[in-house]
């Protein structure tokens, strides 16, 4: 990657921190977003990975001019961002069913369009979302999350051969199983250890196994992959 520029979202910790690590190892050149709330972090990270940190909260309706400001030809546009509100779906407030859309699907949708259309997304790029296994099985008290990553499978599957056509650049996603951080740790202990187990390795996914993933998309080389959403969830039984 090196000679490569790519923005992260969601980079402060967790996943996006992790594919910030493995992106740098590969020699890409980084802008590294968060909220504004995670702005400490975010920063600690881009000192140590030489990089640039950009507090934006992503759904700010100027996030995408903003990106595109920030930084005017990139190569790699990672998705990461996302967040969950789980209730089951009778008793679930509209505002976390809004908020919830909000981060994970029409961010991506809005930005994504403003930086293809802007030019800022260089041919031969790359975008790489994350859906999750629970945007492709579904998962109890997680409507709106489900519907917000199959929002991200689908929108990857339909965006793909258009963004390859008309500006060369390749849409694909990573489907996360059970991954240790911050956002699982919220998760009660019963359904967390069953989250853990419920697949062929028995034990909880690590962020550096979705940010391998994701360096792979990113490659040059991967250029004709497209429109595929790869489930990195150690062969779950949520959706097998
Ligand atoms: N951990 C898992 O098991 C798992 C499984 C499947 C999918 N995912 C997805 O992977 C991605 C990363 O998850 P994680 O486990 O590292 O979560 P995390 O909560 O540890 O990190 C998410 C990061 O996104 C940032 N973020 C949230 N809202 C934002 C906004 N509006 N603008 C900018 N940044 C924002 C947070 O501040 C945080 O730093 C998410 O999209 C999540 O849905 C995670």
């Amino acid at each position: 990657l090196a000679g490569r520029t790519a923005l992260i979202t969601g980079a402060a910790r967790g996943i996006g921190e992790a594919v910030a690590e493995v992106l740098a190892r590969d020699g890409a050149r980084l802008i590294l977003l968060d909220v504004p709330s995670a702005q400490a972090d975010l920063e600690a990270l881009a000192a140590r990975l030489d990089a640039t940190a950009l507090p934006l909260d992503i759904t700010s309706p100027d996030a995408a001019e903003r990106i595109a400001d920030a930084v005017p030809a990139l190569d790699t546009l990672v998705h990461n961002a996302g967040i969950t509100r789980d209730r089951t779906l009778a008793k679930m407030p509209a505002d976390r069913w809004a908020t919830v859309l909000d981060v994970n699907l029409a961010s991506v949708l809005t930005t994504t369009d403003a930086l293809l259309k802007s030019g800022t997304l260089s041919h031969g790029g790359r975008i790489v979302a994350t859906a999750s296994i629970a945007g492709l099985a579904g998962n109890a008290g997680q409507t709106n999350y489900a519907a917000s990553k199959a929002g991200i499978a689908g929108l990857t599957r339909a965006l793909a051969p258009k963004a390859l056509a008309e500006h060369g650049v390749t849409v694909n996603a990573v489907a996360p199983g059970f991954i240790e951080t911050k956002m699982t740790a919220a998760v009660p202990l019963f359904i967390r250890e069953a989250g853990r187990r419920m697949n062929s390795l028995g034990q909880g996914g690590l962020p550096v196994d979705v940010a391998e993933t994701t360096a792979w998309f990113a490659h040059p080389a991967s250029g004709a992959v497209n429109g595929q959403v790869v489930r990195v969830c150690g062969q779950s039984l949520l959706g097998a």
